[in-house]
């Protein structure tokens, strides 16, 4: 269960302190120009190590293209893709190869498979999502291609919420804060968290833009179901809201319904989404992530054979996820979205026509 996508189908393989993360796509059309600086820029916005609000953990995190692109371009067949692991210090796990971290996978892999490998988190580590990012990358090609853009930035640390939604601003923010006059409390919320051994959750808004009516597919396969799908497939994302999400559950139908008018909506508390269809609107959704569970305080536990434990963790980790996820879950969009403009190849039949004409 390593694979998502119906025609822009992506599968991914690695551990955290394996060979390496890869990744192969199928369903890349034939004929787009692989942009390869564009793709390894992406990968730079989530690789850690590059201040105090993320991990130390330095990959170089350079992409190697196995397959499916000749001279530039994608050939159509399927694109093989792997990123190197060389910044592993797996000597740091040594201490807890047969304890269960709380608030990890330790406990349900150790039980699911009778093994795992303890090293940075195996599988379970988020280094995974490295894969994610390089696989949105090439989803983002598609997208340009219909001059539909993705956008991510963190709109909450903690308590600490942005009063105003800026992209500019996310984009060249240490934490991508969306609001430049909440981001230095931001900052300083993770810095003493850090200092007091602990971690901390945030949120994160992904919004897409210039999105044509008719992504998503009913009923299986609704645009929300599929967002739902992704994003809550993604490490320590506990919760996803869609447009208004949960707050839509307090309103009236009257407040709640986008009016609609010959110039187009009066509003957006849907988030662009329809009877899990775009409606041509900006998607908002807002994504949920738990602090990280890797923490430098004394935590109680047991072994594998039920002993308890005092614990007390080395290693090298985020002090908040939200941060570098708010790459990951914008990646995850763009990969939903190509694949709901791929599955419309076939919802009228003018659209074979035109392939066939
Ligand atoms: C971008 C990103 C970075 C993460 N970094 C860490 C980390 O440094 N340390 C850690 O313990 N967990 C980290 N996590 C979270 C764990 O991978 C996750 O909590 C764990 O796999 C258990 O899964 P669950 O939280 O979904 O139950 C990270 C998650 C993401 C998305």
């Amino acid at each position: 269960m390593n694979t998502f996508g119906k025609l822009f189908r992506i599968t991914t393989f690695g551990e955290s302190h394996g060979s390496g993360i890869g990744c192969v796509i199928d369903g890349m059309p034939a004929g787009i120009f692989i942009d390869l600086e564009f793709i390894q820029e992406e990968l730079n916005r989530r690789k850690g190590g590059q201040n105090t609000y993320a991990t130390q953990r330095k990959e170089e995190d350079r992409i190697q293209i196995l397959s499916g692109v000749f001279e530039g371009y994608s050939t159509g067949m399927p694109i093989g893709i792997f990123i190197e692991n060389n910044n592993t210090k797996s000597k740091d796990y040594d201490g807890i190869k047969d304890l269960f971290r709380p608030g990890h996978g330790d406990f349900t892999y150790f039980h699911k498979y009778g093994i795992r490998d303890y090293r940075g988190g195996g599988r379970s580590s988020a280094r995974e999502s490295v894969a994610r990012v390089a696989s949105g990358a090439f989803a983002k090609l598609i997208l340009r291609e219909f001059n539909i853009e993705t956008k991510s930035g963190i709109l909450q640390i903690g308590e600490i919420q942005a009063q105003k939604i800026d992209f500019a601003n996310a984009r060249k923010s240490e934490i991508f804060s969306l609001d430049k006059d909440v981001e230095n409390l931001q900052k300083e919320i993770i810095i003493n968290t850090k200092k007091s051994h602990d971690s901390i959750g945030g949120v994160a808004l992904i919004s897409a833009f210039n999105i044509p009516i008719g992504l998503g597919e009913p009923l299986y396969y609704k645009l929300d179901s599929a967002i739902g799908e992704l994003m809550l497939g993604l490490n320590g994302v506990k919760a996803v809201e869609i447009g208004d999400g949960i707050n839509s559950a307090k309103s009236l139908g009257s407040s709640n319904n986008d009016q609609i008018r010959k110039s187009g909506f009066t509003s957006n508390h849907s988030g662009g989404i329809l009877g899990g269809i775009s409606n041509g609107e900006q998607i908002n959704i807002k994504v949920y992530f738990k602090p990280t569970p890797s923490i430098f305080k004394p935590q109680k536990t047991i072994d594998e054979n039920k002993n308890e434990v005092d614990l007390m963790l080395k290693g090298r980790h985020d002090p908040c996820i939200a941060i570098r996820g708010s790459v990951v879950a914008e990646s995850l969009l763009a990969i939903i979205l190509a694949d709901m403009l791929l599955l419309n190849m076939v919802s009228k039949i003018e659209h074979l026509k035109k392939i066939y004409k």
